[in-house]
């Protein structure tokens, strides 16, 4: 397997041009809004909500520096574990954000596309998300990717369930199955490698997410809580990714 051939950041937004590698695909563990929360007496909803505000910021900034695809983890299939009141709370902001953003996100020409097992959720919001789908489905200045209820080892067993069924069908055999037979079952199926993957709090740790395609990707983690992070924190984890030596086995 090749590298990609390196290309410069399209720093048009803030006319200093780096000159680094671009990272095509950035994926964020938006992890730390209920910390952010507590740390100022509030109700861990208040961090969601400064969250989502952060998310807005990202998702604009990710598109000014040129990156092609931006995945965010919004809810893993492992945050059911959460007080009920919690779940309605971070379903009603997904609601309100989809209605309050839909419109701008598609006229700045983003596509939107969702990971994970998102029918899983109360129908009025399932159908907020394929409108969303729908409505963007023709853009293409760049992609977000928003994991709802998403986790990668049932991505992956799911993978498996489906080519276990096309041998047993007889139409693959054993021999044939490649890296590619395995990759053209993830819900990422197209979406150029991920580059980049960062998660903001502190931790250090991949919590179910992209466990596959993270495997050369360059990582970064950074104690910001993500309410905090913002347009600079992005071009600041550009900055750290262009200066990495991807050796991707080599020398
Ligand atoms: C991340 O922030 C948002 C979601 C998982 C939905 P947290 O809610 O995990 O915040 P901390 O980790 O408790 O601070
Ligand atoms: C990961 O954060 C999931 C999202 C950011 C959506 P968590 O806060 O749920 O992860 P753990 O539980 O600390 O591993
Ligand atoms: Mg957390």
């Amino acid at each position: 397997m090749t590298a990609k051939p390196a290309r410069s950041v399209n720093d048009a937004a803030t006319g200093t041009g780096s000159g680094g590698n671009c990272p095509r695909h950035v994926a964020i563990i938006m992890d730390g809004n209920g910390r952010w929360a507590q740390r100022r007496g509030l109700p861990r909803i208040a961090g969601h909500r400064k969250g989502i505000e952060a998310a807005r910021e990202v998702v604009k900034a990710a598109g000014a520096l040129g990156i092609e695809v931006l995945t965010l983890y919004a809810f893993s299939s492992e945050n059911w574990s959460r007080p009920a009141s919690e779940i309605a709370d971070l379903m009603n902001l997904l609601r309100r954000f989809i209605r309050k953003e839909l419109e701008a996100l598609a006229g700045e020409g983003i596509r939107i596309r969702v990971i994970g097992n998102y029918q899983a959720f109360e129908s009025d919001v399932v159908e907020l998300i394929d409108r969303a789908i729908a409505r963007t489905a023709d853009n293409r200045k760049a992609t977000l990717v928003v994991a709802l209820n998403y986790g990668s080892q049932f991505e992956i067993t799911e993978a498996v369930r489906k080519i276990a069924a096309d041998v047993q069908r007889g139409a693959l055999s054993p021999d044939d199955i490649t890296d590619q037979t395995v990759e053209a079952q993830l819900s990422t199926h197209g979406l150029p490698p991920l580059d980049l993957l960062i998660r903001t709090s502190g931790e250090k740790r991949l919590s179910n997410f992209l466990l596959w395609q993270a495997a050369y990707a360059e990582l970064l983690f950074t104690d910001t809580l993500w309410p905090d992070f913002d347009a600079d924190s992005l071009k600041q984890a550009i900055e750290e990714f262009a200066q990495r030596d991807r050796r991707y086995g080599g020398l």
